[in-house]
């Protein structure tokens, strides 16, 4: 059975008749296979499954899509009750952020400015205060989040080990689809020449990790990954592809590095990411 709540009076209800271990599994809503997969993992990990949906309006720049991100609440039960969910909480922004827009924020650090940071100012001081509050509220013991948004795992992993939060970060390999595009909301906003064109992102990033393996060094590691990125269907805007170390931390890269690229692709933004590993 899955049990929906709105309220943090009855989340905190429902939260105290779970026994044993919670894994929770934060999204915004508009759930795919990816979303999905994170609750199967916590499924397999914990003895309770607490999934929250909130398009948190703190995450989106003023001429960002938060007013047409999708919204689909029937359908998401519906994931959530498939995979075994016990419990799912669904806020309204009033009922999350009862004073208006919070003054206190989660200060993300060096890394919150970088990558999607500098592309989307505030974008990570948004996500960390959510994902703070939504941890208070619902406590678990373990929390899912995907590869497919690598900065925000990493940042998420830094913000429970620097405030000591007492929660185990579990981090999910990306879903794709059959031809590599990985799993989001937002792939539901392309054309189909826009759907094909986004298809450079995860190109660039299978040319890069085949470059790595054969024994290629950064810049030609680098340079096979701009080439696949340009030779894709045109209409994919390159924002940022970088080479960084598993933590994104800047200094000498060797052994175990990530490939992150992030781009345009007509209105909508998308990103991905891959593991590299470095002769
Ligand atoms: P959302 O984009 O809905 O994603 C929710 C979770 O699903 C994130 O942990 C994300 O990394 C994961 N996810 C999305 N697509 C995936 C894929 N293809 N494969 C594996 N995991 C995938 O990320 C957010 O929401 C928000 O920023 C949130 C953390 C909920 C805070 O508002």
């Amino acid at each position: 059975m899955t049990e929906l709540v709105h309220t943090r009076a009855d989340l905190a209800k429902a939260r105290a008749t779970l026994t044993g271990t919670v894994g929770v599994v934060m999204t915004m809503g508009a759930l795919h296979s990816g979303h999905e997969t994170l609750l199967r993992a916590a499924r397999e990990r914990a003895d309770h499954v607490l999934v929250t949906v909130f398009v948190n309006p703190l995450q989106f720049g003023p001429n960002e899509d938060f007013d047409r991100y999708p919204r689909t609440l029937e359908a998401d039960l519906e994931v959530c009750r498939r995979a075994g969910a016990d419990l799912v909480f669904a806020p309204s922004v009033a009922e999350m952020y009862p004073d208006g827009q919070p003054r206190v924020r989660l200060d993300p650090g060096p890394l919150g400015g970088e990558l999607e940071g500098a592309s989307r100012p505030g974008f990570f001081h948004g996500v960390l205060t959510v994902v703070l509050k939504l941890l208070q509220l619902t406590q678990p013991d373990l929390a899912f989040f995907g590869e497919k948004d690598y900065q925000q795992l990493t940042l998420v992993r830094r913000m429970a080990r620097d405030l000591d939060v007492p929660v185990e970060v579990v981090g999910v390999p990306t879903v794709r689809e059959p031809d590599g595009l990985a799993l989001s909301s937002r792939n539901r906003y392309l054309s189909e020449p826009e759907r094909a064109a986004a298809l450079s992102l995860s190109a660039a990033l299978r040319a890069g990790a085949r470059a790595a393996d054969e024994g290629l060094d950064t810049t030609a590691v680098l340079t096979a990954a701009h080439t696949a990125f340009d030779a894709g269907t045109p209409g994919a805007r390159l924002d940022y592809l970088v080479l960084t170390d598993p933590e994104l931390e800047p200094g000498p890269l060797s052994g175990p590095a990530r490939l992150v690229i992030a781009a345009w692709v007509g209105a909508t933004r998308l990103i991905d990411n891959a593991a590299i590993r470095l002769a």
